[in-house]
Order: C-alpha cells, then structure tokens, then sequence
C-alpha cells in the first residue's frame, strides 16, 4: 500500500453548533441485540448486523455515511480537523456540518445504520440522512421554540482546494442551486472536478421560509452578509487562506411546535440543472421513512446474498462479517448518467473513484466476483471503456480526475480476472472479450505519454 488518496467531499450544510462526535454504545447494543434474535430464524434482517463505524478509528478512514450499494451520494457529517471521509471517532474534534459527497475507503449521539446516518448536536438538534444513488433527504429536528436557521457552504471542501463558483436561491420556489470547481484529491494538481447540487427547501409546501440571503468569511476577518441577495459568483481565491461563501436561510415555525425541517438534495458532477432532476426523479415526493426503507432493502438485497449459520457464529464475526460486507458494496461510485469530457455521450456504465486499482485487485474484486457478478461485469465495462476513449484503462479515477499510477495500471489484473472466471458468461453479461484482451495490451505494452496517469512506462523495459 502506497500513499491514500485524501477525499472528495463539498457542499457542506453548516450549523451553528457543534458537538464532538463518538458513535453511541446504543448501536452496539441493538446489533449485538439483533444478532442474538436472528439465530434459528430463516431470513434475517442483514442490515441489523451491520456496525458502519467499523473502520473509522485509527485513521481508517472510511465513511459511515447514508448511501445505497455503489451510491455516488454519503450523507455523513464533516468535522474540523482531519477527517478525509467525512467523519472519525476523535473527540476532539467538532462537528461543522452533513454533506452529500464523500468517498469511503481512503480516510453526543451518533448513529448509523445501512441507508441512515443521524447525529444529535449537544444542543439537542438532531440530524438524519438517507439516500438514493444521486439524491436524498436531510431531516433536522429542532428544540422546542427554537428558530431554524442554516448555513449553506459553496466554497469550503475543507482541503481549501475551492477554484470558483455559483450559487441561486431561488426564493419563490425554495430551491438553492450550487456548483463549482475542486481540486484533485489523488492526482495532479493543476486537474480540477465540477460537482453540482440542487436544495430544495420547502418539503412539498409544507414548509415556509422566512429569511434567505447570502455571506462570505475568512480566517482573517471578513464576515460579510447580504440579507434578501439571490446570487453568488466566485472565483478563484488568489490569496490564499480558506475562502467561505454560501446562503443562509430560516423557516417560519409554530413557537409550540417540534421544529422538523426536511431538505431534499440532488448532486450531480454535470451540472446544477441535472442535480435538481436527479432529486426528483430519485426521490420526488417519497417521504424520509419510504427512501430509507428502499435504501435498507437495496442493502438488504446485498448483503442476504451471502448466508451464514448464524447461530453457531460468534456474535463478533457475524457483526464483522456483514459490516465488511457493507463496506465492500460502497465503492466505486455508480456515476452512470454523470459522465463529461470523451465520456460525455457513453452508452456503457461509468464509475467514479476506483479507488486506485492496485488497492482493489487483490480482494475486493475477487469478493465481488464471487457474490455479485453482474456489478462485477459493470465495472469491468467501465474500465474498458476508459481504453475504448483514451486509449489506456483508467487506475486510480476520482472525482472523474485521473490518479496517480504508482508502478503501473492494475486494471489489467482486475479485468483479467473477469475473464478468467465469467469467460463462458461475458457475453451474457456484456463484456466482449476482445475488447477486454485489446485494452489489457494497451495498458501491458503501449507506453502512454502520460504513464503518471494511466498505463505504465514500458519503453523502460522493452
Ligand atoms: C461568473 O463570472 C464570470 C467572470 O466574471 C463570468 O464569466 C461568468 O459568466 C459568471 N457566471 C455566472 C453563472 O454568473
Ligand atoms: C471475537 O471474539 C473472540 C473472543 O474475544 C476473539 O478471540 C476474536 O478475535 C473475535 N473476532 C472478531 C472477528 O472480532
Ligand atoms: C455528445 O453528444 C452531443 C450532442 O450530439 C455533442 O454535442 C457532443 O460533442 C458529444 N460529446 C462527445 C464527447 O462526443
Ligand atoms: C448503476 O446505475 C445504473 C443506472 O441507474 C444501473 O443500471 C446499474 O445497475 C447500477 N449499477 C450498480 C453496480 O450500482
């Protein structure tokens, strides 16, 4: 293992107060509780076994986030010191807000669970996500007689790599649109990403806004406001320090209620117009209990593919056996229908963070080979598209960026392996195995000009 690639993650949604995050010893408790209940029962409830925290302390770095199987979107909370998925058991370290965009595998009250992700902030806000492949629900639930209010960051990913910006509010119809520029997290610097994201505020008319405006920050002083203003347009921070701009927005509520305030978020890496469709036609009008319910039985779906005895298993290897599981169904992100640049038109599928190659071909492949053939054959698909447009299969591809190669491509062994156990299968499964054959030549034996990026450098040994 060479160096991990840092993360991929945007669009955060700040709130004013923060609390250190540790997950509650009641998720332990309700797995090891669900473990228990489900010997001699015929068809448990997998996700019940599932502990997403595992893998988040020492610097794992992985994300327990709301996602679905592959899904492009990780609910999960950011936090202020380093943290690259998003979130780490370090309680020193404060909560600043929940973003949609985060890659796992690289880096109070806290509660997760396949498809839900929830926190509870000292000031007894509380915070729930779920999600579908490209969109999802944020849910905040007030004290009683407490005003919401919310802070919406353009600009800051944390790693500060912001190059510039919109953002539209859009009062009348309660929808906050935003998208910008990144920097790479594991490549070459001067590449930078574009990623989108659509807020739609008023939860079917059932919710009302009261003030909306925008602001800017630094760490040097600036706090600037601009009460009723609609529009943002930033560039590039050329000097230096971390640039913070965004919306601000607040609802009217009954001063006798419990305060429930549900945001409806899309992404979307092509542009603020597609994020917005992607919300609705991923999630329209479903309500938080019926997306989290098709989120758990995706995951479901998934995981019931592998059945143990679970009776005659120790507790502690079922848990680590299905939390593994889970964590092996997270990446790649299906990025299908996001795709630009030679990519723009594919009809294959297309996967983002891949995380790099040399990382995956020697178990996480293989395991998906064994269980999930067809997701399998997917993404076999996509790596040979990468050769079908740029010659070369891609290695190390976040944020649809190009990585580093480290030592040379290891899609070649990834793909191969397709081959060797679906060879009587690919067809059915949609991989020609000529091409499959031609794109692994490529990679062995055509130097690329970019050998840093893709392939291998080969004129050294030829
Ligand atoms: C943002 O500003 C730049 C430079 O001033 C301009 O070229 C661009 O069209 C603007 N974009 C939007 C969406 O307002
Ligand atoms: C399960 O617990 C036993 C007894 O404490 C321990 O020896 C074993 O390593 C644990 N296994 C896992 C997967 O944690
Ligand atoms: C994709 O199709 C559109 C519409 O036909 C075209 O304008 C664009 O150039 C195509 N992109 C690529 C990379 O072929
Ligand atoms: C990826 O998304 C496409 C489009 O929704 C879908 O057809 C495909 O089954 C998905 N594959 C995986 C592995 O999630």
């Amino acid at each position: 293992m060479l160096l991990r690639p840092p993360v991929a993650l945007l669009l955060g949604l700040s709130l004013s107060s923060f609390v250190s995050a540790q997950p509650s010893p009641e998720v332990q408790k309700r797995i090891s509780a669900a473990i228990q209940a489900a010997a001699n029962q015929p068809n448990p409830d997998y996700t019940a076994f599932v502990n997403p925290f595992i893998g988040t302390d020492n610097y794992g770095d992985v994300c327990p986030g709301a996602s679905i199987p592959f899904g492009m979107v990780k609910f999960s909370t950011d936090l202020t010191g380093y943290a690259p998925a998003g979130y780490v058991a370090d309680p020193t370290q404060k909560i600043r807000g929940i973003s949609p965009l985060h890659d796992s595998g690289t880096g109070s009250y806290l509660d997760a669970s396949p498809g839900y992700f929830a926190q509870t902030l000292d000031n007894n806000i509380k915070i729930e996500a779920t999600a579908t492949r490209r969109a999802g629900l944020e849910r905040f639930t007030f004290p009683v007689g407490s005003k919401p209010y919310f802070v919406l960051d353009l600009s800051n990913d944390l790693p500060a790599t912001f190059a510039g910006g919109t953002l539209d509010i859009d009062p009348e119809q309660g929808r906050i649109t935003i998208g910008g520029r990144w920097g790479s997290s594991f490549g070459p610097e001067r590449y930078n990403y574009q990623a989108f994201a659509c807020y739609d505020l008023l939860n079917g008319g059932n919710q009302k806004l009261s003030e909306h405006g925008v602001w800017t920050g630094d760490d040097y002083g600036l706090d600037a406001k601009g009460l009723g203003q609609t529009h943002l347009n930033l560039t590039l921070n050329l000097i230096g320090g971390v640039y913070q701009s965004g919306a601000l927005f607040s609802y009217d509520v009954d001063p006798l209620s419990v305060p429930q305030i549900t945001l409806r978020v899309g992404v979307s890496f092509r542009s603020a117009e597609q994020a917005c469709a992607n919300a609705e036609s991923e999630v329209g009008d479903a309500s938080f209990e019926r997306i989290w319910e098709r989120a758990k039985a995706e995951w479901q779906e998934k995981l019931g593919r592998v059945e143990i005895d679970v009776t005659n298993t120790p507790a502690n290897v079922t848990e680590m056996l299905y939390s593994s599981l889970y964590r092996a169904s997270l990446t790649p992100n299906n990025a299908t229908g996001e795709t630009q640049g030679v990519f723009e038109n594919t009809t294959s599928f297309y996967f983002d963070s891949l995380y790099c190659s040399w990382d995956t071909f020697r178990t996480f492949y293989p395991l998906l080979a064994l269980h999930s053939p067809v997701e399998f054959a997917q993404i076999v698909d996509n790596y040979i598209d990468g050769w079908r447009k740029n010659g070369w299969m891609p290695e190390c591809r976040a944020n649809n960026l190009p990585g580093w190669t480290q030592g040379g491509s290891s899609a070649d062994i990834i793909v191969a392996h397709f081959a060797v156990n679906y060879h009587n299968e690919a067809d059915r499964l949609g991989i020609n195995l000529d091409e499959l054959y031609s794109a692994m030549l490529a990679d062995g034996d055509l130097n690329p000009p970019e050998w840093n990026i893709e392939g291998r450098q080969v004129n050294v040994y030829k």
